[in-house]
């Protein structure tokens, strides 16, 4: 499916599917409502391997944003563009961009939205974009063991187990990869097996 991008210098937008991707400088007032609560949220913070978020929305909503502007960092609005209204469903993004890898991180925090397609979509949109218009040649996330949906959205999209190890505080970390290439391929054949 084709995606779509429209960018100036500060805002990004990219579509594909069900899912817009937008720049954090995009979020409404109710948006960030919605990121304050899914960086509050114990269950998501333990799936992230974080504490929950402590901070004020006023703060988060500082600190997100001078994050967001680094240019090691990509970072996006996930939202629903299914139903004609917009809504805010999660936070993706690309962080730790140097010379042609990054790590990748996504939260969908509706749990409304969760094994739906709707996490692998922004994958497959944010995947794009590094692949193509940023030119990267490798993407690299990690995630825990016992979250096998991420593991089961992430694979969907292409990536691929590198390694997992026990970390020190007793939990597994899975590291995932997928490169320029076996993602060109993996297009090619969604291409083919399309028009077919
Ligand atoms: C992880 C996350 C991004 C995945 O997005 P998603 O939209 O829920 O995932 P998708 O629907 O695209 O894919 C999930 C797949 O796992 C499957 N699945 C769901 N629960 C599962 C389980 N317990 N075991 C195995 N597979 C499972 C789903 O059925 C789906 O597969 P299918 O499309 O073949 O039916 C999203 O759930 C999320 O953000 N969760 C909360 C925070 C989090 O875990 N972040 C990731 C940290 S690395």
């Amino acid at each position: 499916m084709a995606l779509m991008v429209a960018s100036t210098k500060t805002a990004t937008t990219l579509r594909r599917g069900r899912v817009a991707l937008k720049s954090l400088s995009e979020l409404d007032g109710a948006a960030w409502r919605r990121v304050h609560a899914h960086f509050r949220d114990p269950e998501i913070a333990h799936l992230n391997g974080t504490p929950p978020s402590r901070m004020p929305l006023w703060l988060l909503r500082r600190v997100l944003k001078a994050d967001s502007r680094r240019r090691d960092r990509e970072t996006f609005g996930i939202f629903d563009v299914s139903g004609g209204a917009e809504s805010y469903i999660g936070t993706i993004e690309l962080y730790d961009i140097r010379h042609d890898a990054a790590t990748l991180g996504i939260i969908i925090g509706e749990r409304s939205h969760w094994s739906r397609g709707f996490g692998s979509e922004a994958v497959a949109a944010l995947l794009e974009h590094a692949f193509t218009d940023l030119g990267l040649e490798r993407v690299t996330l990690s995630t825990f063991g016992d979250n096998e949906r991420a593991q089961a959205a992430f694979k969907k999209v292409g990536f691929y187990e590198k390694r997992r190890f026990l970390t020190p505080r007793g939990r597994v970390d899975v590291q995932m990869e997928l490169t320029r290439w076996a993602w060109l391929e993996q297009t090619a054949r969604e291409t083919s097996e399309h028009l077919a």
